[in-house]
């Protein structure tokens, strides 16, 4: 694929002279700045650059809505999907579309509600301070009033609004969507307890996020997470053992991650001892998998389970804190955090030769986001709670070691890598410019239907428009980037590697240290 140089233009000698002095007097502020943010130890990072990445990052869920889009602020956005739902009589508009297609899959979207509002009950004052806080809260509300709506009696959930196979036989705008959007629900003859419990997880983590603006809208979260907890637990089977179509994009491993990662929710928001017995009893034995690190993603919850308990063990009060199995999650936690830090004898070798995590070929930036968003949220709980050193096996580490692993893994997505690119649309000045989304991909003028669309999937000019906030998949592991639009494998951005991205750079838009409790 043709790759388009920026263009520059020729300068004179006393423009050259500007440039030096800029220059000079950028460096002589950059040193003051650094030393009123105190030590000067790497483990800052460049609290402005990841505030500046933060506001494009947070774009990219504006850009994702359904539904009438009363506040929009995207030019080349408008009202669409306006009668999801309706067959079924309910209203499934808004939410937000997975990624460059316009799927709403239920499973994934309750996770970049989930990790969203997680990044807002640790991060929220730091989002405030960069002004985000309120784009964020709205964002989160888009898609849990959506998660409401589909989940109209206690035993039904609906989990997905289009047909796949359709949707992915169309290139076309969101506004000029015209197939049937067909419903899909899990029930309690085709139950799907991870759908259902990362649905009660997204909704009582919100509980926590809006409980102190809007009560009566925080409880009705809080009452929907307690019924579709129970529903999840009661009826146990894998959603996509139940409904077999939904395989081939959003299968899913199991349903024990979501039970216990929705408990510790549940416990967060109500502080009830049942939900702390739940993830410490038997289903702790049966699912917990302890002292085997894994990595987090939309799939799997349970690295989340173990940071989110570990809060627990850090701030929590003696008598629920003192229990074996709770230190057994942070203990899995701490093996998490010991698998990231390079320098750790248990590191992990899924990596790329300059140090990003590296995991699979498909979305392949999930994964290096969502760990280090898990090691700045670890490595704040140590620093608040005093906890100066995290042991790997014999070796001592800080919180800054934590803090340093996540920078390293910021920085590279914002460009510091051998591709010299930000893998986050909007930032910087080179960034993949033929981003997997169909909204971007097609003017704003047109308005193509299902089939004539495609002519822009092929076109080799860059979207016209720019898909600002969206993270790509990511490089392969020799570290190259193939910017090209029929590349959904590299190219194509989704909403939870934004929950994750926005959460790693709120942590890291100011030395940090968290709230003790969420309540
Ligand atoms: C229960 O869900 C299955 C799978 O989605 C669906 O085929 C069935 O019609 C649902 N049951 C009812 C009573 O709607
Ligand atoms: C979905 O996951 C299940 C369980 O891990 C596996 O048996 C099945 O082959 C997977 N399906 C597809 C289409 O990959
Ligand atoms: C895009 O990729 C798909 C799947 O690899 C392929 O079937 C299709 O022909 C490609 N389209 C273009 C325009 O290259
Ligand atoms: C990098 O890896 C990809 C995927 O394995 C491969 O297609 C590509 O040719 C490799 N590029 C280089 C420069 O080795």
């Amino acid at each position: 694929m043709k790759q388009r140089k920026r263009s520059s233009s020729g300068c004179c000698g006393w423009f050259l002279v500007i440039i030096v002095l800029a220059g000079i007097a950028f460096a002589v502020f950059a040193v003051l700045k650094h030393k009123t943010w105190g030590s000067g130890s790497p483990a800052l990072g460049d609290p402005k650059k990841y505030s500046d990445a933060l506001k494009i990052a947070m774009q990219f869920f504006d850009i994702q809505k359904s539904g009438k889009l009363d506040e929009n602020q995207i030019p080349w956005r408008g009202d669409s999907a306006l009668k999801d739902g309706s067959e079924a009589k309910i209203d499934l508009s808004k939410g937000m579309y997975d990624a460059g297609d316009h799927m709403k899959f239920g499973f994934p979207m309750a996770f970049t509600a989930t990790v969203l509002s997680w990044a807002i009950l640790e991060y929220g004052d730091q989002m405030n301070g960069a002004g985000q806080l309120e784009p964020a809260r709205n964002s989160l509300k888009w898609i849990t009033d959506y998660l409401v709506n589909s989940h109209p009696t206690a035993n039904v959930l609906y989990i997905q609004v289009g047909n796949a196979k359709v949707d992915h036989g169309c290139w076309n705008r969101p506004e000029d969507m015209k197939e049937a959007r067909p419903l899909t629900q899990v029930n309690a003859s085709y139950p799907g307890s991870d759908v259902a419990a990362e649905t009660s997880a997204a909704l009582a983590s919100a509980y926590l996020v809006f409980k102190s603006t809007d009560s009566t809208y925080s409880s009705l979260l809080l009452k929907h997470a307690v019924q579709l907890f129970q529903f999840a637990d009661k009826y146990r089977e894998v959603y996509s053992i139940s409904i077999p179509d939904v395989q081939t994009y959003y299968n899913s491993t199991g349903y024990g991650d979501e039970l216990l990662w929705a408990a510790s929710w549940l416990y967060h928001a109500t502080g009830e001892a049942t939900y702390i017995d739940y993830v410490t009893g038997e289903n702790g034995d049966d699912f917990a998998n302890w002292g085997s690190p894994t990595w987090f993603s939309w799939d799997n919850k349970l690295p989340g389970a173990q940071v989110l308990l570990s809060r627990i063990s850090f701030f929590g009060s003696k008598e629920v804190s003192n229990s074996d199995a709770l230190d057994k999650y942070r203990k899995t936690a701490e093996a998490v955090m010991c698998g990231l830090i390079p320098k750790s004898s248990s590191a992990t070798s899924s990596r790329t030769e300059n140090g990003l995590i590296w995991v699979s070929e498909w979305n392949a930036l999930q994964h290096p986001v969502a760990s280090a968003f898990l090691a700045v949220v670890y490595s704040d709980y140590m620093l608040t709670s005093r906890t100066d050193k995290l042991s790997c096996d014999g070796d001592n580490f800080k919180a800054s070691d934590l803090r340093e692993f996540a920078i390293t893994q910021a920085n590279y997505v914002l460009g510091n890598n051998p591709m010299k690119m930000s893998y986050l649309v909007g930032f910087g000045n080179k960034y993949p410019e033929y981003v997997h989304h169909r909204g971007a991909s097609v003017p704003g003028d047109e308005n193509p239907g299902c089939k004539d669309g495609f002519k822009w999937l092929d076109s080799d000019d860059p979207n016209p428009n720019v898909a600002t906030g969206a993270l790509v998949g990511g490089p392969f592991l020799n570290e190259s980037y193939v910017d090209s639009r029929n590349n959904s494998m590299q190219g194509e951005p989704t909403t939870y590697n934004s929950a994750f991205i926005v959460g790693l750079l709120s942590g890291l838009v100011a030395t940090s240290s968290v709230v003790q409790s969420f309540a």
